[in-house]
């Protein structure tokens, strides 16, 4: 081959390669890491795209100097030389390849074995998914909440479970999903590097209300977890109405202003009066059947199936204690 068809090869490589790592680098396809594992992830996810835009860069400039080295002319109906292969090319196209593939498999199975290895003291998480709720509840401390909250640098290991159909734990910022299914438990490690609130989003479809199962985590320093443990704990027997909507997670669906919560998944529980008026029924009355058996009276623009049918399971008096929570915006 002629010095100046590898010259210009060369040059079209370099193009290719550098438009290619443009794309990768200025657009910020990931969020910003706020995990250990993310970390990893991440790691692996750049080493096999600088592999890619290196085979990219080669393939194109191939390509695109044999379109316009080798065109023929528009008048030429002749066949070309026949070619029978040529062994050095075969050897090197498979074993460049196989030595990559292989790298990135390593890489990938070392950086998958240490997001799975949560240390020695993990601090653990029950996760409890249902149409269309997050609960987390913490068995060390006998604790249980809608927010996710978690002490920084310390590795958490998450218990998933399902109470209905496969839903799908994922926080972008930690990088990782995992599914939680009915009958099984799934589990999953993580490390948060950042304090910082981050979105819970269920990423399995999985009815109605999918789009509305969100949570929230919660990444704090170890000082500001400890006295939330302890603040969550205070309410001994746990019956107060405000720690029974807090453990409920209430508040990710429902606006209640003396719960300081805004979400508007669901109606908003600061009108249930007007409710209980349209439904003709006592607001106390009104509010009991709305939690026990959600789809007999749905307010107008939102729809049945979407309220978990669960909360009919609550113990008589931390339903009486929620009924009355709602209805008065006293806590206790
Ligand atoms: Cu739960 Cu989608």
């Amino acid at each position: 081959m002629r010095r100046g068809s590898i010259l210009r090869m060369v040059v079209i490589g370099v193009v290719a390669g550098v438009a290619a790592s443009l794309v990768a680098v200025l657009i910020p396809w990931l969020p910003d890491s706020a995990s250990r594992e993310m970390d990893r992830i991440t790691f692996v996810y750049w080493f096999a795209t600088v592999i890619s835009i290196a085979i990219f860069a080669v393939v194109a400039s191939a390509i695109v100097y044999m379109v316009l080295k080798f065109r023929a002319a528009p008048d030429d109906d002749s066949d070309g030389p026949p070619i029978h292969g040529h062994t050095g090319l075969e050897i090197g196209w498979t074993a460049v390849p196989t030595v990559l593939v292989t790298a990135i498999a390593v890489i990938s199975a070392i950086a998958l074995s240490r997001n799975g290895n949560a240390g020695t003291n993990p601090l653990k998480v029950h996760v409890v998914t249902q149409q269309f709720a997050w609960k987390f509840e913490y068995p060390d401390s006998k604790v249980s909440s809608g927010t996710l909250v978690l002490p920084v640098g310390r590795s958490v290991e998450l218990d998933l479970e399902s109470l209905d159909v496969i839903h799908s734990f994922w926080v972008p910022d930690f990088g990782q999903k995992q599914d939680a299914v009915p009958g099984i438990h799934t589990r999953l490690v993580i490390t948060p590097t950042k304090q910082g609130t981050f979105a819970v989003i269920c990423t399995e479809l999985c009815g109605l209300g999918h789009a509305t199962m969100r949570a929230v985590a919660k990444v704090v320093t170890q000082a500001e977890y400890d006295s939330w443990l302890a603040a969550q704990k205070a309410p001994a027997g746990g019956a107060g109405g405000a720690a029974v909507f807090e453990a409920q997670s209430c508040g990710a669906c429902h606006a209640l202003a003396a719960a300081g919560t805004t979400a508007q998944v669901g109606p908003s529980l600061d009108t249930v009066a007007k409710g209980a008026q349209a439904a003709g029924l006592p607001v106390e009355q009104f509010v009991r059947e709305s939690i026990v058996d959600p789809d007999k009276v749905v307010a107008p623009g939102y729809a049945k199936g979407v309220m978990p049918k669960s909360f009919a399971g609550l113990p008589k008096d931390q339903l009486d204690a929620l009924v009355d929570y709602v209805v008065t915006g006293k806590g206790s």
